[in-house]
C-alpha cells in the first residue's frame, strides 16, 4: 500500500478524473476528502465529503480548516477541479474569464496557500495540480480556459520551488483527451473523434479518466519523491508533435 498513514484531500473528487484518483488512493491505504460544489453519496467509500466552491477564496480557506478538523494535518492535495468554457474570442465575457480563471487558477493558489502549513506540521507533502494540453498549447476557441491552465502550470514551478524547502514536492499531471462529463461533447460527436484519430500517433480515441489517476498516484509515491516542479503528460504523445497521419 503506497499511501498508508496518509490523509489526502481531492478536489473536484466527484469528476471523472478526480473520482479515479479518489478510488485509486483508497486502494493504496490514504484517508480521503473530498470537495466539489456537486453534492450526492461519495464515489469512494468511507471518503468525506465537502461541498464548497473553489473559485472563491474564502470557501478554499474554509475547506482546508474543515478538513483539518476531521482529520488532521493533510499529507496530499490533488487539485482536480475545473471548468473547461469554450467561447469564440469576440464572445468571451468577463464572466466566462472570471470562471474559467478563478476555478482553474486563483482557487488552486489559495487552497494549496491554505493547506501548506498542513503539510509543513506532517513534515512535507505532495501537490499535483491537473493542468491540460491547452496549458501548454492554445485552443483557439478557449482563451481563458488556456490563459488559466498555462498560468496552473508555471505556478506549479514557481510553487515547486517555493515549498521544495519544507518537503513538499508540488508537480502537475497534463491530461489530452479523456472521457469524463467535461468533454462529453467531444467524445459523442463522430466526425470528431474521426479527426482526433488521426491527429493521435496511437490513432487512439479518449483516453479513460484512470490513466491520469495512475500518473498522480506516482507522483504522490515514494518513487516521485526526487520530482519537483514537473508536467506529466498524459496525452498519448499530443504534445509531442504531429503524427504521421494528421495530414491524411
Ligand atoms: N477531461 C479532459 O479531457 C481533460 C483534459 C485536460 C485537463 N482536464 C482537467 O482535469 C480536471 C478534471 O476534469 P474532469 O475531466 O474530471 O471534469 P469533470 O467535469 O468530470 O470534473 C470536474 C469537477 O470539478 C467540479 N467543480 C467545478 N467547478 C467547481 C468549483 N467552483 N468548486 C468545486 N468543484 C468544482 C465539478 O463539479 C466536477 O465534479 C480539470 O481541471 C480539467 O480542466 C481534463
Amino acid at each position: 500500500m503506497r499511501l498508508a498513514g496518509k490523509r489526502a484531500l481531492i478536489t473536484g473528487g466527484f469528476g471523472g478524473i478526480g473520482r479515479k484518483v479518489a478510488e485509486r488512493f483508497a486502494a493504496e491505504g490514504a484517508t480521503l476528502a473530498l470537495a466539489d460544489t456537486a453534492a450526492g453519496e461519495s464515489p469512494v467509500a468511507d471518503a468525506r465529503c465537502y461541498r464548497a466552491d473553489l473559485g472563491q477564496v474564502a470557501e478554499c480557506r474554509r475547506l482546508a480548516a474543515a478538513v483539518q478538523a476531521d482529520l488532521g494535518d493533510i499529507d496530499l492535495l490533488v487539485n482536480c477541479v475545473g471548468v473547461f468554457e469554450q467561447m469564440a474570442f469576440d464572445e468571451t465575457t468577463e464572466e466566462n474569464w472570471d470562471r474559467n480563471v478563478d476555478i482553474n487558477l486563483k482557487g488552486v493558489f489559495f487552497l494549496i496557500q491554505a493547506a501548506a502549513p498542513q503539510m509543513r506540521r506532517r513534515g512535507g507533502g505532495r501537490i499535483v495540480n491537473i493542468t491540460s494540453i491547452a496549458g501548454s498549447q492554445g485552443f483557439a476557441t478557449a482563451q481563458a480556459y488556456c490563459a488559466a491552465k498555462g498560468g496552473l502550470l508555471n505556478l506549479t514551478r514557481a510553487l515547486a520551488l517555493a515549498l521544495a524547502p519544507d518537503g513538499i514536492n508540488v508537480n502537475a499531471v497534463a491530461p489530452g483527451f479523456i472521457r469524463t462529463q467535461m468533454t462529453e461533447h467531444q467524445w459523442t460527436d463522430e466526425a470528431f473523434m474521426a479527426r482526433l484519430g488521426r491527429m493521435l500517433a496511437t490513432q487512439g480515441g479518449y483516453m479513460e479518466p484512470d490513466a491520469v489517476a495512475a500518473a498522480v498516484l506516482f507522483l504522490c509515491s515514494d518513487d516521485a519523491a526526487h520530482i519537483h516542479g514537473a508536467n506529466l503528460g498524459v496525452d498519448d504523445g499530443w504534445l509531442a508533435g504531429l503524427s504521421a497521419t494528421a495530414f491524411t
